[in-house]
């Protein structure tokens, strides 16, 4: 996925500002659309509350504000609800925000008796907050999108992998769902790469904890990628594996947008000897965590969105080319 470099932003209307969650994420974007990043005061009292002040005026200016969720998910959030409440109190003429990984969207729904719908909250803090518009990269299920009455660019990072997949030249591979309710995006980059469709049977007993049961689908002696939205503790992944492996696969690949990576993901992904965990830049991840990591950035996508959103040009269009 290529796309045309254009000319620099006029700083009247275009202004571009970035939260402490993921700076090299702030820079390789300013760096694609060639902007500068705005200025802004981001800061922490030492009571624990989070300061921004807007450090240049947004008056009537087209406001795209970049932050993700990271490790630290409540923190990221709080600063970007403050971010845009800056932005709308100074006159902004809209908020855009750029939340690659967006955080909770795996609660979005009650599976059990006296849940939240989580997801569904973050995204009406976010519309509270003044945020117009949001960008978002892989919502774990669609109808996430339906939690905001704003507009939302659900972006999928399918032909970023893809492009890479094709470089790579694989013998008759398949995609393979690590469990039933990813096989539609499965299904999506199966189609996307030519290649044939597995679907697992995944079960959680509890939290954190899965397991995968059945394999549907012809994977012996096939290259296998598990395609997932989020790796946090691996451990879908490696259960997949075992039982990919146990069903006779050759190799398996894992590839997931979000590198949560948290609790025991490294121990595991370093030990489960994957031909290769690909990932996208959507979380700061630090490219040696382990052997066979590779992180695609996702930077030159979210420029061009940006420049349709700005140009009002169909942001599906660029899924086309
Ligand atoms: C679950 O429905 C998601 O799509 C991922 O499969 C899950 O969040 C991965 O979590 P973990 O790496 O902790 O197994």
């Amino acid at each position: 996925m290529e796309f045309a470099a254009e000319n620099r932003y006029n700083r009247n209307t275009m202004h571009l500002f970035a939260g402490s969650s993921h700076p090299a994420l702030a820079k390789s974007l300013a760096k694609e659309l060639k902007v500068d990043l705005g200025k802004i005061i981001l800061k922490k009292f030492s009571c624990g509350e989070h300061y921004v002040k807007f450090q240049e005026s947004v008056r009537g200016k087209e406001v795209f504000i970049l932050q993700t969720a990271t490790k630290t998910p409540n923190e990221d959030l709080i600063e970007l609800f403050l971010m845009c409440q800056a932005a709308k109190l100074s006159f902004a003429k809209s908020v855009h925000v750029i939340l690659p990984h967006f955080p909770y969207s795996r609660q979005d729904r009650v599976t059990e008796p006296r849940e939240p719908i989580s997801a569904k909250l973050i995204a009406h803090l976010l519309e509270e907050a003044g945020a117009d518009h949001v960008i978002v990269l892989e919502l774990h299920s669609d109808q996430i999108q339906g939690f905001f009455s704003i507009p939302a660019d659900a972006l999928d990072a399918r032909m970023i992998f893809a492009d890479y997949f094709k470089k790579l030249n694989l013998k008759d591979p398949v995609v393979v769902a690590p469990d039933v309710g990813g096989a539609k995006r499965a299904k999506k980059f199966a189609v996307t790469l030519g290649a044939e469709l597995a679907i697992m049977h995944k079960n959680r007993s509890q939290h954190q904890e899965a397991e995968i049961f059945e394999v549907v689908g012809d994977i012996a002696g096939k290259t296998c990628i598990i395609f997932d939205d989020i790796i946090d503790t691996a451990g879908t992944l490696l259960s997949g594996k075992n039982a990919l492996m146990e069903r006779g696969a050759k190799e398996v690949f894992a590839v997931a947008t979000h590198a949560v990576f948290s609790g025991k993901a490294v121990e595991r992904l370093t030990e489960a000897h994957f031909r290769e965990v690909i990932v996208t830049d959507s979380i700061p991840t630090n490219p040696k965590l382990f052997p066979g990591l590779t992180i695609l950035p996702i930077a030159p996508l979210l420029a061009e969105v940006i420049r349709h959103v700005i140009s009002g040009q169909s942001v599906t269009d660029i899924y086309k080319k």
